[in-house]
């Protein structure tokens, strides 16, 4: 059953093209329009929506943050990330005009549960992003968009990440279309570039050699760095969170620009540094600010290991290791450069000889507050 891959946990992240593609399946209509028949929410409520606030919790939150970057600059509606188990005990203001969206694999993360009770009672309309049919969280939200990354076993979560992110990007792009942000052909050329995800995740995973390949040289590494910018920050933040879990490594992730007002101060000679570069393309000048973080700490002895778009040359200096990923809109790269984090993860562990399906202390779905 785990189609002759070592570990759920490889074949999961090699399920992934298939856990896009699926989970934008069925959601257009003839017209190329976005209907999410299933979300059951007047519209009138939708177009009136102020705020928006996503609850969730670990990888779940880091698709909520990705997603921000996507939802804030389409419908220009302001959105907050927030930990479920921080939202219901700070008095958090929400009120008719907030929709609350909590994002689970399980639907059964009791903190998450917890953050959408609490966002009721306030009056807020919630919906639901999660995976699991029949689950507790959509059965007590106001609506549902189901992800359909298929049943996850491993307990790090992998393609129910990539779904999540890519059902947040469907409800921003159906917020745009509803409320008019966006020219309807502007949404479908983003639909059609979110379709071509797939095969590009797919290539992503037939570049993975070389990663495994490092991942086995480091097997006793004692810490490791991952540096992002945009939405590459929630990215590095999810790199670190699965070499935690499951390599029980130390690693950190940073906004990259933070960089010079602290943690630079951890760059010593040989510390490992992932860095997720921003494409040289995109509308900001993000990806020359990023090269010379990469630069300062080369410059310390930094051992830099990057994650860049193909062609981008500027990067190759300053990296002792560069993985390519296919090029694609800013917004949409988190699709492909989480993968190298979440193989190389996986790899490591497996060569520390550990069982990465069932990481020490954890369950697959956090049923206690
Ligand atoms: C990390 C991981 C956890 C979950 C978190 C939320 O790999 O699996 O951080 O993402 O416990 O779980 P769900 O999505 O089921 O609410």
């Amino acid at each position: 059953e785990k189609g002759g891959f070592g570990s759920f946990m490889d074949k999961e992240i090699h399920d992934q093209p298939h856990a896009v593609a699926d989970t934008l399946l069925g959601r257009t209509d003839a017209a190329g329009h976005l209907v999410l028949d299933e979300l059951r929410i007047d519209e009138a409520v939708l177009r009136a929506v102020d705020k928006i606030v996503v609850v969730a919790c670990g990888t779940a939150a880091y698709a909520g943050h990705v997603a921000k970057y996507a939802i804030e600059h389409w419908c220009r509606i302001p959105v907050e990330v927030e930990l479920a188990h921080e939202f219901r005990y700070r008095d958090p203001v929400v009120d008719e005009r907030t929709l609350v969206v909590a994002i689970s694999q399980s639907g059964e993360t009791m903190d998450t549960l917890m953050a959408v009770r609490h966002a009721r009672e306030q009056g807020a309309t919630t919906l639901a992003i999660v995976n699991t049919h029949g689950s507790t969280i959509p059965r007590e939200s106001d609506a549902v968009l189901y992800t359909h990354a298929g049943p996850e076993i491993a307990v790090a979560s992998t393609k129910a990440f990539l779904s999540q992110i890519t059902a947040a990007y469907l409800l921003g792009l159906f917020l745009a279309q509803l409320r008019g942000n966006k020219f309807p052909d502007e949404i479908a050329s983003t639909l059609e570039e979110l379709r071509a995800m797939p095969d590009k995740i797919q290539e992503v995973l037939d570049r993975s050699g070389r990663v495994r390949e490092i991942a086995r040289w480091m097997a006793d590494t004692q810490s490791v760095l991952f540096l992002g910018r945009h939405v590459g920050y929630p990215i590095a933040l999810e790199g670190a969170l699965k070499l935690k879990e499951l390599a029980y490594i130390h690693a950190e992730g940073f906004a990259a620009g933070e960089l010079k007002h602290g943690p630079i101060a951890l760059i010593e000679p040989g510390q490992p540094v992932f860095v997720v570069v921003p494409s040289p393309r995109g509308r900001h000048s993000l990806h020359s600010k990023v090269v010379s973080n990469i630069q300062e700490i080369r410059a310390r002895g930094a051992r830099t290991i990057v994650i860049a778009e193909d062609g981008d040359e500027a990067v190759r200096p300053y990296a002792d290791e560069v993985f390519s990923v296919p090029q694609c809109p800013t917004l949409l790269a988190p699709l492909l450069t989480v993968v190298p984090l979440q193989v190389f993860a996986c790899e490591l562990a497996t060569a520390k000889g550990l069982d990465v399906d069932q990481p020490r202390n954890l369950a697959k779905s956090v049923t206690v507050e």
